[in-house]
């Protein structure tokens, strides 16, 4: 993609045949990246995060498996960056299909009494604020058949977890929503558990953990694609296994 100057693009080793396109915000590690892998086969993905040296690494395991990818280095509480996006795609796709959102900022543990209100402030921004403005830009470019994937950590309520489990579960309140009053029309919106998982979101509440203990983010990619993939409506072949 040349256009917005940020987004890039190396010719694909081939473009899958189905002309698919998916967008993945959060996508240079964790399970944002092993999402984009496992959608790569059956869609063009297009890959946001704020790490372009992480997504460059995505785009090369994507070519050498035969997908290609058009690689967003852009950070989601850009609004003018995210709306010259879906712009783009717009012009240059007319839609998206699939819309898997990743992105987390994963704030301090701490009592909340004593919040660390700068961050407190980008978990709002990145967790809340940046996904229903993107709710609103992706709803026309997913139109009635698309699909939207959120995935939820319900960790509202605990101990030391004020700053993401508030802002966590409000970014999942607001996909809800959309889910309900989406129901009939379209785009069909998933909200997916995924199980504790070895990422630096992980890492960052759980330091000292097993993480052998921890499922990879590929196979839970592959587990929670695969639990979708029976509930693809019109486009039975548009979730790849
Ligand atoms: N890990 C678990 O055990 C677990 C369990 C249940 C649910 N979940 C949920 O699963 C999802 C993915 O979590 P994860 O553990 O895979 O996270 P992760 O490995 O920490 O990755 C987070 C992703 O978000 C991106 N990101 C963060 N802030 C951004 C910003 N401002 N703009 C653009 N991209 C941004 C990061 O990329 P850059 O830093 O390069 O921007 C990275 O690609 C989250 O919704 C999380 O709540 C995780």
């Amino acid at each position: 993609m040349t256009d917005p100057d940020t987004a890039t693009e190396n010719p694909p080793a081939s473009a899958p045949q189905s002309g698919r396109v998916a967008l993945v915000t959060g996508a240079s590690r964790g399970l944002g990246a092993a999402l984009a892998e496992a959608l790569a086969p059956a869609y063009h993905v297009v890959a946001v995060a704020r790490t372009t040296g992480a997504l460059e690494e995505l785009d090369d395991r994507i070519r050498d498996a035969g997908g290609a990818a058009t690689l967003a280095p852009m950070d989601i509480t850009n609004a003018d960056a995210m709306a010259q996006l879906c712009r783009s795609i717009h012009d240059r796709w007319g839609r998206v299909d699939l819309w898997a959102h990743a992105a987390i900022h994963a704030p301090a543990l701490g009592p909340a009494g004593y919040l660390d209100l700068k961050d407190w402030e980008k978990a709002v921004t990145v967790n809340v604020t940046a996904t229903g403005r993107l709710i609103s830009f992706l709803a026309p470019l997913l139109g009635e058949a698309g699909r939207a994937l959120f995935f939820d950590d319900p960790r509202g309520g605990q101990k030391f977890f004020g700053a993401y489990g508030a802002t966590k579960a409000a970014q999942i309140a607001l996909a809800q929503s959309w889910q309900a009053e989406s129901e009939r029309t379209g785009p069909r919106v998933s909200i997916l558990a995924p199980r504790p998982m070895a990422t630096a979101t992980r890492r960052r509440f759980f330091p000292g953990e097993d993480r052998g203990a921890l499922a990879s983010p590929g196979t839970e990619a592959e587990r929670l694609l695969a639990a979708i993939r029976g509930d693809s409506g019109r486009d039975p072949g548009a979730i790849p296994g």
